[in-house]
């Protein structure tokens, strides 16, 4: 089945408290429910720009803002939500087939992306009437 806005999910990581700072972690599939295959970071994003407007057929997603804050906003065709995200012990994980775009990226802000597939053109879908012609809308 195609996930919808429900399969999307706020997730809370391991925090370990610290005077010295605090940290926190990701293992395979003990945080997130999928292999991590590949990892990229978005940065240096100047004010009032807006990355992803896409969806994506296979590959799933993890996504925690490292530094600063910026939203996510999730479609599946039927209703969206946005996610806004500034801490960096938890994350959004985005299901396969959701239209995602993310926006308002604070100064200095860093977006690190945990993916589940290697990267593919093909597996993009690129244009919103697309996206809902995918879905069966
Ligand atoms: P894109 O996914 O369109 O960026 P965003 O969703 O953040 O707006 O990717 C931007 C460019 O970077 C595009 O030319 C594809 C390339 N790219 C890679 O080569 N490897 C990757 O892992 C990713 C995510 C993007």
């Amino acid at each position: 089945m195609i996930p919808n806005l429900s399969d999307v999910k706020l997730i809370n990581l391991p925090k370990m408290e610290d005077p010295r700072g605090n940290l926190s972690f990701i293992e395979d599939e003990k945080q997130i429910p999928f292999k991590i295959e590949r990892t990229y970071w978005i940065y240096d994003v100047p004010g009032g720009q807006t990355r992803g407007g896409h969806a994506f057929k296979e590959q799933q997603e993890f996504i925690v803002a490292l530094s600063g804050s910026f939203d996510v906003v999730v479609n599946d065709g039927n209703e969206q939500k946005t996610y806004p995200l500034n801490r960096s012990y938890h994350g959004l994980f985005i299901p396969a087939g959701i239209w995602r775009e993310m926006t308002n990226f604070s100064t200095n802000s860093l977006a690190l992306v945990m993916s589940s597939t290697a990267f593919s053109q093909d597996d993009y879908i690129r244009g919103y009437p697309e996206f809902i012609k995918y879905k069966g809308l």
